[in-house]
């Protein structure tokens, strides 16, 4: 493996050598006998990492797709977007740009989606079909309340239930079926630990029914077409075969490991990382108990330069730190803390970072 700089980053995250390999397997036809064995072979483990009984569609693409392909087969009318960071809002930009109607609850950057009385009030208005939200806001490292936001909108019965789990998928437990969620959707470069290239979609049966009265889906993110074609142990069209190789490598490797683990594992470097960050004068950007177990998005309240630790990080010891997203830019600084990295690597950064600032004094 040529040498490379590390990635801390909240996706691409590092791929272990052994996952990317797979990626290298000669290309083989999707319309045969050997795809669909393939096919068929990983739904039975990508059930079980999504907490679903329901077909796990393999979109090509990235998650974005995915945001328009919910928005496209499910939203018949109007969407309400549960924004709290950039993925969220831009997801109710992309519910507009496909020509339907988006309203959001939002709140400030770093807070979580919890007021769930006003999350019923809007509801009760009767005035929208779908609702939206980002489980793990990347952008904050804000967890949202799944379960409770779900409670309230399996009350209405004609609302359905949208979650974006990008950046939380297989970092703690998400129970899709029995919240009652219609469409989860990950793209599998962050906490699945894939190169980037390939999304995953559960839908409910609710959402296909839905999806059935809705025109105009178009035709590569048809949420039908992919069923039509989930039947057959294909995909609509030519799909990403390496990183579905790596896919198929990857889960044997998390079955290895095992769910509790995997989870426990991500929650142990997520509690490291908050720890490490209040020793050190720093605060955290997420309110207190909604923190993503996936990444932490650290305040930079010692008004540090990020921009030069980040770049002793990739001279000195070629890694990639990430220097905060959109508004909140060198304000914050994130680490993440999914997919396969293991708590000893993440101590050897927080160990670098620690350097860094004895060295500045
Ligand atoms: C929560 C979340 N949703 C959606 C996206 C968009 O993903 P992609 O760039 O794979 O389309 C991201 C990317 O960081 C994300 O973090």
């Amino acid at each position: 493996m040529p040498s490379h700089k590390r990635l801390f980053i909240p996706g691409p995250v590092e791929v272990d050598p052994e996952v990317l390999q797979a990626c290298a397997r000669p290309a083989i036809g999707h319309r045969s006998t050997e795809f669909r064995a393939l096919y068929r072979s990983l739904q039975p483990g990508l059930r079980w990492a999504l907490g679903t009984e329901q077909p796990v569609y393999l979109i090509t693409g990235s998650a974005t797709a995915v945001w328009e392909l919910a928005v496209r087969s499910c939203v018949r009318r109007r969407c309400l977007h549960l924004t709290n960071g950039a993925f969220s809002e831009r997801w109710a930009q992309t519910t507009l740009d496909n020509g339907k109607e988006a309203g959001t609850l939002a709140v400030p950057w770093g807070r979580a989606n919890r007021d769930l009385e006003a999350l019923r009030r809007e509801l009760e208005r009767g005035v929208y079909d779908a609702v939206a939200l980002v489980h793990s806001e990347t952008s904050t490292g804000v967890l949202n309340p799944l379960a409770e936001i779900a409670g309230v909108v399996r009350q209405f019965d004609d609302v359905l239930l949208l979650v974006d789990a990008v950046s939380s998928a297989t970092t703690l437990e998400i129970p899709t079926d029995a919240l009652g969620i219609d469409i989860l959707l990950v793209g599998v470069q962050k906490a699945f630990g894939l190169p980037p290239g390939l999304a995953l979609c559960v839908a409910s049966d609710r959402a296909r029914a839905r999806a059935a009265t809705i025109p105009h889906r178009g035709y590569y993110l048809d949420l039908l077409e992919f069923h039509r074609r989930h039947e057959q142990e294909q995909t609509p069209t030519t799909p990403a075969l390496p990183q579905i190789f790596a896919l198929q490598r990857q889960l044997a490797r998390m079955q290895a490991e095992g769910l509790q683990a995997r989870w426990a594992r991500h929650r142990a470097m997520a509690e490291r990382t908050r720890r490490w960050a209040l020793e050190h004068g720093f605060g955290l950007f997420a309110e207190p108990g909604y923190e993503a177990p996936g990444l932490t998005c650290i305040a930079n309240t010692r008004g540090i330069d990020v921009e030069k630790l980040a770049a002793w990080l990739a001279t000195e010891h070629q890694v990639v730190l990430d220097k905060g997203y959109g508004k909140i830019k060198g304000q914050t600084f994130r680490i993440a803390h999914m997919g396969d990295l293991e708590p000893a690597a993440l101590q050897e950064l927080l160990g670098w970072i620690e350097q860094w600032l004895a060295r500045q004094g």
